[in-house]
């Protein structure tokens, strides 16, 4: 069985997509949703599918302690959906191909320093975009820039409003995300 760990930092739509997922699946488990906020909605999500939780601080990651946790778990692959903060380099260094992220715009477009959730969006509408979509890639040590496993993109009108844009995006990210988690874990 391969081990999955979903960090997320919010309210859990895409954690919660993959859970149904591999919901018993004979190939991979959710094994572990870990946060750094115990209140995140994700949490409630876990729940629900009794998969174990781990919560940490920023300053305990830094210190190896969520490592250390996946290390604990066996965890094979580490999935990040909607986790806010930096990961160190220890931590992506001890999961090398096995770090998967899923980015709100078509990267390279929309990348970077402070382009997370609103703030995409919100770009993506003030620069007249015409499209937008979903970024899954690999992590490497430079924020954004892993390897571009799947991209999917979706129209963006003149009437959208970045909330409508987000509505647009998380529909991709449900539709997608899961499946093409479950084609890099290979047959
Ligand atoms: C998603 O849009 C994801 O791309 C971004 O954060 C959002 C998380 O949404 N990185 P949810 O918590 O899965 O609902």
């Amino acid at each position: 069985m391969i081990k999955l760990a979903i960090l997320a930092s919010g309210s859990g739509s895409n954690a919660e997509k993959i859970m149904a997922h591999f919901q018993g699946s004979t190939k991979a488990a959710i094994s572990l949703i870990a946060s750094n906020k115990a209140d995140a909605f994700v949490m409630e999500r876990a729940k629900k599918f009794g998969v174990p939780t781990f919560t940490f601080t920023r300053k305990e990651m830094d210190a190896g302690v969520l490592l250390a946790k996946l290390q604990e778990e066996k965890i094979d692959w580490v999935i990040l959906a909607g986790f806010l903060l930096k990961i160190p380099e220890e931590l992506i260094r001890a999961f090398p191909n096995r770090m998967v992220n899923i980015h709100p715009a078509l990267l390279p477009k929309y990348g970077g320093k402070g382009m997370y959730g609103h703030h995409v969006h919100e770009a993506v509408k003030a620069a007249g975009d015409t499209e937008t979509g979903i970024t899954i890639h690999l992590v490497n040590e430079h924020y954004d820039e892993g390897k571009i496993i799947f991209q999917a993109a979706t129209s963006v009108t003149p009437e959208d409003t970045p909330d409508s844009i987000a509505q647009k995006v998380h529909t991709l990210e449900h539709r997608y995300f899961p499946e093409v988690i479950e084609s890099l874990l290979g047959s």
